[in-house]
Formats: C-alpha cells, structure tokens, sequence
C-alpha cells in the first residue's frame, strides 16, 4: 500500500463491490447511498419487499445499485443471493450485514409494581422475543457464511484494502445500554451480535477476512418511529443534553461518516472493532462500555 495522506484516496471506495442487507430503508439505505456516490462500482441491496428496494434504487439514482429480494432468515433465500452476485460480480469485498428488527416493546411504566411488570413481560409471546434474536444475530451469522466464498474471492481478486475483504455488522448501542429502550429481547439480541462479530474477527483470522462492528445510538427510522414518539414526544429530532449529549437524533451523516471509515483505506487497519456513533448517548446512560 502506497502511503497517502489525502482526504480523497484515504475514505476511498472507489471500485468497491458492497453487499448490504437491509439496504432498502434507513441506515442501510444511506450506507448504500454513501457507497454508491463515492464510486462503489456494485452495491447490492437486500430485503424482503421489492417496492421498498425499487425506491431505494430510484432514491439513490445509479446504476450500480442492484435490488435483491432475499429474507435473511431463509438459508435458501441467502444462497440464492449470493448465487446471484457470484454470476454477476464473481466476488464482493464488503458485506454489511444490517437487516434488524426492534422489540418485542413490553413497555412498562415507571414505578409500576411486579404484578404490573409480571403481567405486561409474561404476556408477551415467547416466539416475538426469539424472533427478535432469530432476525439481529443468527441471521446476521448465516448472512456472514452464505457470503464467505465471495469475500474469500474479494482478496484474491481485489487490491482493494490491500487484500482483507471484510464484514460489518450494524449491532447497535443497546448492546452496551443498561437500561432498556428497545425491550428486553432487542438489547441482548444486539449483544449477541457485537459478540458474534468479535468472535467472528478472531475466526476469519487465517482466512484474511475481517469483522467489525458498527453501534449506532438513536436515528431516525421506520424502527425508531414510536421509541422517538415515547422518549421525545415534544419535538422530533431534539434531545435534552441528559439524554443525548449532541442534543440531537443521529442524522444520514453520523452513520455514512463511520461506515465510510470502516470500508475505505482509511479503516483499513481496523479488526474486531466496534465503531460507536451515538452523540455520547452510551456517557450518559448506565452501560457496559
Ligand atoms: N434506527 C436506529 O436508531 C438504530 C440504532 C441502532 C441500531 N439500528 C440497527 O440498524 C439496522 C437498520 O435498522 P433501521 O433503523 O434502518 O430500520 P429500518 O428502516 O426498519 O431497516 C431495517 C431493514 O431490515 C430489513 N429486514 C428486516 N427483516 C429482514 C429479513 N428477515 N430479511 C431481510 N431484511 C430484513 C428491512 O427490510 P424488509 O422489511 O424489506 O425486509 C429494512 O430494510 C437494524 O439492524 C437496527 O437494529 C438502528
């Protein structure tokens, strides 16, 4: 690797082939978008509902984004994808493996009392709450092996990174929060995940491929709407400093900035890592970080 001190080749991914499941609305749609309009030469896009992916593809306007109807927790469906993209792009170099869902919610009101408590968690249907980790971690893992054969291809054939193809995640905050925001299912799920990809870094070692960890803290999305509404019902988009130190819900470019860095040279060096991007939310709340 030539050294380079420059802006423009040190966040560079130029040429890249990127993968990114749940790329069809809110984060993974701007991890697309931040992808594609700095000269991604593929970006594949993965979920469930062909309309939504069309209209990603519309919003972002280029031809290398590719819609891929694919449900993550389907071994098939995944095999398919990646049977799709080893046709068309014959390797890829980045995976984001981002598709997640929130809840079961189970929201409990302060000072409620245990029958309270007992009532409003043991109602909930033990199939909502392992659906949540079914979604967040183990298709995040079976995402990660069906894709394996094409990073590995990633390295041979790319000099992108200098060689070491590379899987994201997008866990989140509450992997680390102490107190629940998203139900108790959504926070372990997530957990698991950021484990799940540590574990994974220290695996893929000898096969030079890499894992590391994006945790968001509070964006707004189709899975925030109602958490913002109960949090903040005053004014969308604002937050008292107690609550998050910026002030503010995380915007497009809190979240393309650090996927940015992780995917270009300038990330490079980065394994096993977890990159948080929460507007300090993680110093003001009791949490494991
Ligand atoms: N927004 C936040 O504040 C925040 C904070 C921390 C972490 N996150 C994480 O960021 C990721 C993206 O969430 P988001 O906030 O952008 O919400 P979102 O707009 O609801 O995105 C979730 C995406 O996951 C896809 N998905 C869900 N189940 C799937 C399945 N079985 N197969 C394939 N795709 C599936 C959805 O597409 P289909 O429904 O079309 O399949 C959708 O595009 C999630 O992992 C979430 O936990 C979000």
């Amino acid at each position: 690797m030539g050294q380079t001190s420059q802006v423009n080749l040190l966040f560079n991914v130029n040429g890249i082939v990127a993968v990114v499941t749940g790329g069809g609305s809110g984060l993974g749609l701007f991890m697309a978008q931040a992808l594609a309009e700095n000269g991604a030469k593929r970006v594949y896009i993965l979920g469930r509902r062909k309309q939504v992916l069309d209209d990603a593809v519309g919003k972002i306007g280029l031809d290398c984004v590719i819609p891929l109807e694919c449900d993550v927790t389907d071994r098939q469906n995944l095999r398919s994808a990646a049977a799709f993209i080893a046709s068309d792009a014959a390797y890829i170099d980045l995976l984001v493996a981002n598709s997640g869902i929130a809840g079961p919610s189970g929201n409990v009101a302060q000072g409620s009392s245990i029958a309270e408590i007992q009532e409003t968690l043991f109602t909930i249907p033990m199939e909502d709450f392992t659906n949540t980790y079914h979604v967040n971690c183990t298709a995040v893992f079976y995402t990660t092996i069906a894709f394996l054969g094409l990073l590995d291809e990633g390295n041979k054939r790319s000099a992108y990174q200098g060689g070491r193809s590379q899987v994201i995640a997008t866990s989140s905050i509450g992997s680390f929060n102490r107190k629940i925001t998203a139900g108790f299912a959504y926070g372990t799920s997530k957990a698991a995940t950021t484990m799940l990809m540590k574990i994974l870094a220290t695996y893929l070692v000898p096969y030079r491929i890499r894992a590391n960890v994006l945790c968001p803290g509070l964006f707004p999305t189709d899975l925030t709407t109602t958490l913002i509404k109960d949090q903040n019902p005053a004014e969308e988009g604002s937050f008292p400093v107690e609550q998050i130190p910026a002030e503010r819900a995380g915007q497009p470019e809190d979240i393309m900035g650090p996927l940015l860095y992780l995917a270009s040279r300038a990330g490079a060096y980065c394994n096993g890592s977890c990159v948080i991007t929460d507007g300090g939310r993680l110093s003001v709340t009791p949490a494991t970080y």
